[in-house]
């Protein structure tokens, strides 16, 4: 195990490792041995976690009867048992800090049972419950944060039976810039990595830093099972990177690329929330995005071993969207235990291959097609570096009548941005 310190050392290094991709052509397998992490082994998240977020359809708009109801709609609509059992509150859901006491309290207009009810409610329904905070003075909406309170704060959660803390790095010092003030980040995360630990309950922490200070670095040793690679994604296919502020589903995929080694079981590469459904209605907004576009965020999200949190209204969804979102082979290559990220092997003029390694001998390729118009892929066994091929049997998800063909090459059109998913596996 490498030691906290440690990091420190390595992370220069790193940070000039990463983030240089070949720009064109094939890329071979990335070396999976380099961590400079130790492994965060309290069990808690073994797979990625999956559930529903407020922030992208409700914004501010956020009250108890909204989240009962869409606690109601996650069992109902077969979300919860289709494994997304987290239901987390984001920003917004705050009232004061007393002053003299230094307790937090929640927006009693919005939520007048109080927090510690809607989290009661919300695991009577077999879900867990998950609430945001920030790193700074303030949230990134302007309410109290949880700076020089963490302590506190982690005690109160773990009071109200919190099971998931979002954590924000607005109001920190040099928020906004790419500044590389990384120690900063690894302070205060670490602080409130330790008191989430102290309070003895189970509480995932996800950490949400945006990329610029390089989470995927230090995020498992500061407590963390989750860490944000890259700025907001809004509800658009194509929005290119540009400092704090949002991008679209296109940029998130070439920015998590990159990273393939520094997620696996215990932590992950978080390339932010699903956007699926949201058919530019939420609070996020972006223009909307096509059905064929909302299914290849969620293959690529299932292909990278993505936390996959909905972030549309799940009391309203259309049954393409339902379909997108339900798809129990997605579902299963995002949830292998192996927990690979998968690695991209194949570009060629717009169109793409990534290969997952999945347990029991199987992977799971995606193909791809990033172009504006329809196209053709074909990729073999030396593209997708698999030995023996004559091994192995393909079958194309999202066509259940597709019978398993034995391998040899995979040829698909694929529609404008369009992703389609194989499996291969060992014949018997
Ligand atoms: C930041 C985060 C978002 C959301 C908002 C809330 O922008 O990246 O995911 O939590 O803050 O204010």
């Amino acid at each position: 195990m490498i030691k906290f310190s440690s990091v420190l050392g390595f992370i220069i290094s790193f940070v000039l490792n990463v983030g240089c991709n070949s720009p064109s052509g094939q890329e071979s397998e990335q070396n999976d041995s380099l961590s400079v992490q130790s492994a965060n082994d309290d069990g808690l998240a073994k797979t990625p976690p999956m559930g529903w977020n407020s922030w992208n359809v409700f914004g501010k708009d956020i009250n108890e009867q909204v989240i009962r109801e869409t606690a109601d709609a996650m069992v109902s609509t077969g979300l919860r048992d289709a494994g997304f059992t987290f239901l987390v509150i984001d920003d917004l859901w705050e009232g004061q800090r007393d002053s003299a006491t230094g307790l937090l309290s929640e927006d009693k207009t919005k939520f007048p049972s109080g927090i510690k009810s809607l989290a009661d409610y919300v695991h009577s329904k077999g879900l867990k419950f998950g609430i945001y905070s920030d790193a700074g003075t303030k949230t990134c909406g302007g309410m109290p944060g949880s700076y020089g309170f963490e302590e506190k704060d982690a005690k109160l959660f773990a009071d109200w039976g919190v099971d998931y803390l979002k954590y924000d790095y607005c109001y920190c010092p040099d928020y906004t810039s790419a500044n590389n003030d990384y120690r900063m980040a690894i302070a205060r995360y670490k602080a409130m990595g330790e008191a989430l630990k102290k309070t003895g309950r189970p509480i995932i922490f996800s950490i949400c830093e945006w990329g610029p200070r390089s989470p995927w670095l230090w995020g498992k040793e500061v407590g963390g099972h989750l860490w944000r690679t890259s700025y907001d994604v809004a509800d658009i296919w194509d929005k290119p990177k540009n400092e704090h502020s949002p991008i679209g589903i296109l940029t998130s995929i070439d920015v998590i690329a990159n990273l393939a080694r520094f997620a696996g079981p215990g932590g992950w590469n978080d390339p932010d929330m699903l956007v699926v459904g949201l058919k530019n209605s939420g609070y996020i907004k972006g223009g909307g995005c096509t059905d064929t576009e909302y299914s290849t965020q969620m293959s690529m999200w299932s292909m990278f071993s993505a936390p996959l949190m909905i972030g549309c209204d799940v009391r309203n969804m259309s049954e393409n969207t339902k379909k997108i979102l339900l798809n129990k082979d997605i579902i299963a290559i995002d949830q292998d235990l192996l927990g690979k990220q998968a690695i991209r092997m194949f570009r060629n003029n717009g169109m793409e291959a990534w290969k997952k390694p999945l347990s029991g001998d199987r992977f799971a390729i995606a193909l791809f097609n990033r172009n504006e118009n329809a196209s053709t892929v074909s990729v073999g066994a030396i593209d997708l570096e698999i030995e023996d091929s004559s091994q192995y049997n393909a079958r194309e998800l999202y066509e259940p009548e597709t019978a398993e063909k034995s391998f040899h090459r995979l040829t698909t059109k694929l529609s404008a941005h369009e992703t389609k998913v194989f499996i291969l596996s060992k014949k018997s």
